[in-house]
């Protein structure tokens, strides 16, 4: 493993082919981390991952605007730049590719973007339309700018892990996409750029989703109809605290289960505390009774 002393920030295609130019001449694996800043914990254990997974980790950087419903969500998103690079140096990370939104798109949105079909229109996609053909159409786009061997994606956002897979094998993109599991706060949460939004008191509401995946894991053993009716009451529980969706999904293809159903099931939960969207999940195994 060959990791650089020297963090390297990429702002436009050139400076990028230029950090990249002698790793490739050195036939080096590199290792793409998709991000949009606000670095936390969760992120640095995807960095870890990417070092584990190849020679060079390179970082990106972009709040990309054509995933985000409303101007405003996209201003609130938080932009820690300096913090950012000091997590990256801290976790020996190469290169930060940063593009600004007119390097990323020139000149507007693009023509051609990456439609996220089915699975993008449910669930998260249901609530925020049109959110993953903005995922899919970035992360296109970054693989074509790095031209990485593996991509980290943290399973936390496991619609999103799905359909990127899906797009690097229908579309036969050659990239090896690794998912890092969720790194959670000690008190549970799942980390997550947005948490920073909550007050306390909001907090202490958010925390009834990981009490509630716990509870749904605790009921496996009774079945499907046994996890949703454990969760849903951990959930109704707590008034602050307004449900979008929770479903019980076959991890392979996120159909929802059927009742009787007997295997591994992907339970995926989204809430909004505070005016705030968390979304969450756990695997249970469901077996035969
Ligand atoms: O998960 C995220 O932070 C974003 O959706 C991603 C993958 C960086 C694309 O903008």
């Amino acid at each position: 493993m060959t990791l650089s002393s020297e963090l390297v920030v990429a702002r436009t295609r050139e400076e990028l082919a230029v950090a990249l130019a002698g790793q490739r001449a050195a036939g080096l694996r590199v290792a793409l981390v998709p991000t949009m800043g606000a670095l936390h914990d969760g992120h640095q254990a995807l960095m870890r991952a990417a070092a584990e997974n190849a020679d060079l980790v390179v970082v990106s950087i972009f709040v990309n605007p054509l995933q985000f419903g409303s101007l405003d969500d996209l201003e609130r998103y938080p932009r820690t730049w300096e913090a950012d690079l000091e997590v990256c140096r801290g976790a020996g990370v190469a290169v930060v590719w940063a593009p600004s939104v007119d390097v990323m798109y020139p000149p507007g949105e693009p023509e051609v973007t990456v439609s996220a079909g089915l699975l993008g229109t449910v669930f998260e996609g249901a609530s925020r339309p049109g959110h993953f053909d903005g995922v899919l159409t970035v992360v296109a786009k970054l693989f074509g700018q790095v031209r990485p061997d593996v991509a980290v994606f943290g399973a936390k956002d496991a619609q999103q892990v799905a359909l990127v897979r899906q797009m690097v094998g229908d579309l036969e993109l050659g990239v090896r996409i690794v998912s890092v599991d969720t790194v959670r706060a000690n008190d549970g949460l799942a980390l997550s750029s947005r948490n920073d939004r909550l007050t306390s008191a909001g907090r202490a509401v958010a925390l009834a989703v990981p009490q509630a995946l716990a509870a749904g894991r605790a009921a496996a053993p009774s079945g499907p109809d046994a996890v949703r009716t454990a969760m849903t009451s951990a959930l109704d529980a707590e008034p602050g605290l307004v449900l979008d969706y929770l479903t019980l999904v076959d991890p392979a293809t996120f159909a929802e289960v059927p009742p009787g159903y007997v295997g591994p099931i992907l339970v995926l939960v989204a809430v909004v505390v505070e005016g705030t969207r968390l979304i969450d999940n756990t695997t249970v195994t469901v077996t035969d009774r």
